[in-house]
């Protein structure tokens, strides 16, 4: 196993390690939250406030996490979150996360900001793909790429629902991670002091392909990350309505879900208009700072659209427990976001590899001490009051 990974024992560990491999202003980009960060902290104080009452005196030999979502066999209920950007952690740090999640059994996701593009990814990658969508203001862009990802046979389309306007994410400017990047004297001595990302990051696409940039955007808005207000701007969408919602179904063939849910309401409509799922998310804590964590949510949203459509959610997900609370909480399983990203800038492919190795660990040995056997046996009365 890579030596950096030898240390790391539960999912925090990842985040403690990748906190010194990456530079400040990267490290801060992917860690934080908007604002105050008053969701970020909720999304993980919400989980540990619910409380579990075990089964006792259960078989649970030959216990199995193994689910099935869209028809499709996983080896736990989880799947990777899609994460811009997740190619300035490692080099093509896109390709690297899938084959993890590829090997571990469970799909992966693609943003529509990522330095890797879908045609790679679908040749190289393996496993269940899904792409996620920034809807772009001239919706030909958008539904042009929905095209793509079509015909390269990805099974699901993530529409991101709860992001339209910029999000107020203010150590980003701070550590000059702005849009456009300028160059400061700050982010370069940021960059110095870390000059084993700078090598094997940096000095991989400097040597190869040339600096990193968003290589699913069509050519003429695939400006390099160094100055990427072109592309940025472009895919800033404020008229996203339910009629994209529509009009995405139409043109898509497969699994449509819609990402960014929080409200029954709004999981029954997404429902109405065909989404195969919603997922329940306050993406992390990095838009409304005062949204309600989704693991809080999600009970109102059960009540509301359980049975008729995948209840996906994420936000703060890190413990094995955590994905027990979640399935008992009604949801059919869980995408993780920040952990495997720091997997990957320790170590790629292997470094989320054990990352989602260490996570399918804890959720057999929750459910063993729940008295699980399966996922069928994870029902709400384990949920304390
Ligand atoms: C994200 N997230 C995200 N979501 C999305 O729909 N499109 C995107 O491009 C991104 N980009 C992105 C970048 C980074 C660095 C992070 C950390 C997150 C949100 C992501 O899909 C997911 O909702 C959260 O990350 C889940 O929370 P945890 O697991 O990180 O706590």
């Amino acid at each position: 196993m890579h030596h950096a990974l030898t240390r790391a024992h539960n999912l925090h560990d990842f985040r403690e390690l990748a906190k010194r491999r990456l530079p400040r202003g990267v490290f801060e980009y992917i860690d934080r939250g908007a604002e105050d960060e008053v969701a970020l902290r909720e999304n993980r104080q919400a989980f540990e406030r619910i409380r579990l009452k075990p089964r006792v005196l259960v078989d649970v030999t030959g216990r199995s996490a193994g689910a099935s979502l869209f028809g499709q066999p996983l080896t736990m209920p989880v799947a990777v979150a899609p994460t811009g950007s997740a190619g300035l952690v490692w080099f093509q740090g896109e390709l690297e996360l899938a084959k993890a999640a590829a090997k571990a059994g469970i799909p992966f996701t693609l943003a529509t900001a990522a330095m890797t593009s879908m045609e790679t990814i679908a040749r190289e990658a393996g496993g269940r793909l899904w792409f996620q969508l920034n809807m772009f203001a001239d919706r030909s862009i958008g539904h042009a790429m929905v095209q793509r990802a079509a015909n390269l046979g990805f099974e699901a389309l993530v529409l991101t629902a709860d992001c339209s306007v910029v999000p107020n994410r203010e150590y980003n400017a701070r550590n000059g991670f702005t849009v456009p990047f300028r160059m400061s004297a700050r982010s370069a001595m940021d960059m110095l002091a870390h000059p084993r990302w700078l090598a094997g990051v940096m000095g991989r696409y400097a040597l190869g392909p040339g600096m990193p940039k968003f290589e699913n955007y069509p050519p003429e808005l695939r400006t390099r990350v160094t100055g990427f207000s072109t592309s940025k701007s472009a895919a800033r969408c404020e008229d996203l309505s339910w009629k994209d919602v529509q009009e995405l179904r139409a043109l898509w063939p497969r699994q449509l879900v819609i990402k960014g849910i929080l409200r029954a309401g709004d999981a029954l409509r997404a429902v109405e208009l065909g989404a195969d799922a919603v997922v329940v998310s306050n993406h992390g804590g990095r838009t409304v700072d005062g949204a309600i964590a989704p693991i809080d949510a999600l009970p109102e949203i059960f009540n509301a659209v359980g049975g008729k459509t995948t209840i996906l959610l994420d936000s703060g997900v890190r413990r094995g427990s955590d994905v027990v609370k979640a399935r008992a909480l009604g949801a059919d399983a869980v995408l993780i976001g920040r952990p495997t990203l720091f997997g990957t800038a320790l170590a790629g492919a292997e470094g989320g590899t054990h990352v989602l190795h260490i996570l399918k660990t804890e959720i057999e040995r929750e459910m063993g001490l729940l008295g699980c056997r399966t996922l069928a046996d994870i029902t709400p009365d384990l949920l304390a009051g």
